[in-house]
């Protein structure tokens, strides 16, 4: 019988050798003339575990990891006789940190082979796209906008106001853009789908498509993506020879088809308008809105932009059902958000749960606390424009509005944990020399208070006028916040007042007018 061995294909897994395992285990089992079957298989997103890689028995798949090129000998031993190895974690369903969570947008990912169309058809997919085509646009546009989505981007917009706008602009031709241009510190969920289910997000652009009458979509992938950019364009070629894309999709009268574009490599290129603009082959330069990219988007075209994630939300919402979907969450967060743990964590990964879980449980329980093993100071959620959370809001849910409340941001997801070496003037200074370096220069807030917020918090550090330098910078953080055209310049003040305010004692003195409690 031939023995099923799954190595993870993902960058992550690959980072940590996982094509050297693949190849030993190839090389092993041909000197020792075993039948075995090797899998690329995605992620499961136990990041410390990689490369994890599972073996097919009548228990169930058997998870070991992390897995070196060294193991691969007593592995085989172990595969091919009682299972046992020190390595060993048991039925991957079954380890907790997986069986805890909810995964309704990752609940292949790690699971199937990710080049294969028959693979994702066998475990439900396509299925939410012969719904939507038998539904129609308002069919499909009721059921989004039942299951409360918002866009998984950073900014919660609800999606299907997004859709129906589109819907309802009428144009000759619409267009459907996802953007994947992932930069965001500490993210990497987009990347996971698309190179462990890229048959997903396309599904989910396909059903955009149809709601709102767009017969083209283009993928904005950051360059630094390679696998995923593979992945994404087999499928794409998989999925057309299959009939889900072209003429005539799913044996329906709707066309749709879409290709990559690997982008330039911006963070502001993340920044919807600036990414329709480099799309175009132009600068990825921030656009004034109105009008909106719904009413003029790419090529002056009506244009639905949306992240990864939000699309990957939409088969299951037309599978499932949108009530389904909605039923997980807490007030205006709907369903689930894949959550990204990273930086200074023990169990550092990919954790899908639906919103209101605390950050507390996020960092402490599900993370293990720090990977140093020192006290965990603060976390930054939401990316570089993201708020620094003390552990005295660690009871936060993870909620657009509990974030909002608190004045922080969920954004992507990403959660950065830093412990108690940890210099937060130097963090926020941090924030600000990243906006000096990514600002598309367009608005002056954003342009030259970035990097006069560099120069202020150089003086605080060294000394110089500490408590005038304090008020200088709260100011110079609040013309950013109100004067900036985006959320690039608009949304750094957030780890630098943050920043000031829960940790004080690191610029030196104790700013007074950031001291009043929530
Ligand atoms: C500076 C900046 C960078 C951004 N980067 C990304 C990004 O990498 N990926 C993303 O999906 N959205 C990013 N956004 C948000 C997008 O502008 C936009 O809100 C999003 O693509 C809309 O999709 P959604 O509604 O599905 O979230 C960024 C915004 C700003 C201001
Ligand atoms: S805030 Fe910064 S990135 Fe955004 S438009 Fe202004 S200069 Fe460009």
């Amino acid at each position: 019988m031939t023995l099923k061995i799954y190595v993870p294909r993902d960058a992550a897994a690959v980072a940590c050798g996982a094509d050297e395992v693949a190849e030993a285990f190839a090389a092993h089992a041909t000197k020792r003339k075993l039948d075995i079957e090797i899998v690329r298989n995605g992620s499961r997103g136990l990041l410390w575990l990689e490369p994890m890689i599972e073996v097919a028995t009548a228990e169930g798949r058997i998870a070991y990891g992390p897995v070196t090129v060294d193991d691969v000998p007593s592995l085989l031993d172990a595969a091919v006789g009682n299972g046992k190895h020190a390595l060993r974690h048991g039925v991957a369903e079954e380890i907790s940190w997986l069986k805890n969570q909810t995964r309704l947008t990752f609940s292949r990912c790690g699971v199937i082979d990710p080049r294969s169309l028959d693979d994702y058809r066998a475990h439900d997919g396509y299925k939410g796209l012969e719904r939507a085509v038998r539904l129609g646009s308002d069919g499909i546009l009721a059921d989004v906008k039942t299951s409360g989505l918002r866009g998984r981007g950073g900014a919660g917009f609800p999606t299907a106001i997004k859709w129906t706008t589109v819907a309802q602009t009428k144009d000759d031709q619409k267009y459907i853009v996802c953007n994947a241009d992932e930069g965001d510190s500490g993210t990497f969920a987009d990347r996971m789908i698309m190179e462990g289910d890229p048959f997903l997000v396309i599904e989910g652009m396909t059903i955009a498509g149809v709601a709102v009458g767009a017969t083209r979509g283009y993928i904005y992938i950051r360059s630094e993506y390679p696998h995923a950019v593979e992945a994404l364009k087999a499928a794409i070629s998989a999925a057309r020879k299959g009939g889900y894309l072209g003429k005539g999709i799913c044996k329906s009268k709707f066309d749709f088809d879409m290709e990559v574009r690997v982008g330039a490599g911006a963070y502001v290129c993340g920044e919807e308008t600036s990414l329709l603009e480099s799309l175009e082959g132009k600068r990825g330069l921030v656009r004034a809105k109105p009008p909106l990219p719904a009413h003029k988007g790419l090529f002056g075209k009506p244009t639905v932009i949306n992240n990864v994630l939000s699309f990957a939300a939409i088969p299951f919402i037309l599978d499932n059902g949108a009530q389904k979907y909605a039923d997980f969450g807490m007030g205006r967060s709907r369903g689930t958000m894949p959550i990204q743990l990273a930086g200074n964590i023990k169990h550092g990964g990919l954790y899908e749960v639906a919103f209101g879980v605390t950050l507390g449980e996020l960092v402490d329980q599900i993370g293990g606390g720090t990977a140093s093993g020192r006290p965990v100071r603060a976390v930054q959620v939401g990316g570089p424009l993201g708020a620094y959370f003390p552990k005295e809001l660690f009871d936060t849910p993870f909620d657009y509005e509990a974030f909002a409340k608190r004045d922080g941001l969920i954004g992507h997801g990403g959660i950065v944990v830093f412990d108690d070496t940890v210099d937060m003037a130097k963090q926020a200074r941090f924030a600000m020399e990243f906006c000096a370096i990514e600002s598309c220069g367009k608005c002056t807030p954003c342009r030259i208070g970035s990097t006069r917020g560099v120069e202020t918090i150089d003086k605080i550090k060294a000394g110089v006028q500490g408590a005038k330098n304090l008020t200088l910078l709260e100011d110079l953080c609040n013309t950013m916040k109100f004067g900036s055209l985006c959320a690039l310049g608009g949304f750094t003040p957030y780890p630098v007042l943050s920043a000031m305010k829960h940790f004080p004692e690191d610029f030196g003195a104790a700013p007074p007018r950031l001291q009043a409690a929530e």
